[in-house]
């Protein structure tokens, strides 16, 4: 069988069309368990064995490490299935390990060597702790949790330390607008960077350096996103520069999904792909292949209380299956 007719065959009438538009702004809107995901792995596939891509061209970004490496699996095993070799594979990675190699190969421009060190949680919350120490701030009643919390917050929202006074205001917030700032020189000096920092200082060097931006942009013309309802504004900005210059930017995602919230993901990043990307393609992936009917009805007719989702119809082919229970727990 032709390569073409291996992917498309796995394939339904809707995905097939979300895996054919190779080109331009790509929209996938789809439910849970309705193959987001198998549309990524063999959109992949399909760019590298019939449009001839190269598969060194192709980026594809998810959130957790897990779903990278379930991703880089599934692609894997469907390019041996077409007999691709594998010499040169698409980067498949987290936002964060995707920006911890750009900074990597980019260090001086960010004022880092290239061997600099990631500081976990733990490593910031000490690092904080030593900074109110040093400022006399009385740790037992700010605790450098809660100021972490502000600066990842600010990462999260591109605000840098010398603007976080004009975007939040409060008492920790003000304390965190002193703190902010000794932080990061502290962790420049010690040849470190944070989490936040993978992506805030990657989306500073692409927004700051035209021509690192252009390498990227050249680098990887075909990108894809998974799970995008799940973008914060930092990480929105990173695809919006990567992809600026070629537009072939296809993202998945469900934005009755959005579980980030918490972590400054922002739903209108998806609600608002149409109006942020020019001429873009939407595609709805409405049939489940996970659930049976009478569990789609139930979660539907709870989505749909939320009056600003974007319509979806789900059904399977599977039946009704058993009915399901209420189950009332504590808060
Ligand atoms: N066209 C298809 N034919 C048969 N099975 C399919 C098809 N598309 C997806 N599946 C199966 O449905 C299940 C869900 O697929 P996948 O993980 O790609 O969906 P998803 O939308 O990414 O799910 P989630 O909401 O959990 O992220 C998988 O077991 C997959 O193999
Ligand atoms: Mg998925």
């Amino acid at each position: 069988m032709a390569s073409q007719d291996i992917i498309l065959a796995k394939l339904n009438q809707q995905q097939k069309i979300a895996v054919e538009s190779t080109e331009g702004p790509l929209l996938v809107f789809a439910g849970a368990g309705s193959g987001k995901t198998r549309v990524i792995t063999n959109r992949i596939a399909y760019l590298i064995t019939e449009k001839g891509i190269s598969p060194k061209n192709i980026l594809a970004v998810t959130f957790t490490k897990k779903a990278a490496g379930e991703m880089q699996e599934r692609v894997l095993s469907l390019l041996k299935e077409l007999n691709v070799g594998n010499e040169n594979t698409p980067l498949i990675g987290t936002f964060h390990s995707i920006g911890a190699l750009f900074l990597r190969n980019n260090a001086k421009y960010v004022g880092l060597s290239p061997n600099f060190s990631i500081f976990d949680t733990n490593d910031s919350e000490n690092l904080i702790k030593d900074i109110l120490v040093e400022q006399n701030i009385d740790i037992k009643q700010i605790k450098p949790k809660a100021i972490s919390y502000f600066i990842s917050a600010a990462k999260n929202e591109m605000v840098s330390p010398d603007t976080f006074s004009h975007h939040y205001g409060g008492f920790l917030e003000d304390i965190t607008a002193e703190i902010y700032p000794l932080y990061q020189k502290q962790l420049l000096s010690q040849n470190a960077l944070d989490f936040g920092d993978l992506i805030y200082l990657t989306v500073k060097l692409l927004s700051e350096n035209e021509r690192v931006l252009g390498k990227y942009q050249d680098m990887y013309p075909y990108m894809m996103i998974d799970e995008y309802q799940d973008t914060n504004t930092a990480q929105y900005m990173f695809a919006k520069l990567l992809s600026q210059k070629y537009q072939n930017i296809c993202v998945v995602g469900d934005d009755d999904q959005g579980i980030y919230g918490w972590r400054g993901a922002d739903i209108k990043n998806i609600q608002n792909f149409e109006k942020d990307f020019e001429n873009v393609k939407v595609v709805k992936l409405e049939q489940n292949y996970r659930s049976t009917g009478n569990v789609i009805s139930a979660a539907t007719a709870v989505i749909q209380q939320n009056t600003l989702r974007v319509e979806k119809a789900l059904w399977t082919e599977k039946g009704s299956g058993n009915c399901i229970s209420v189950y009332q727990a504590n808060d």
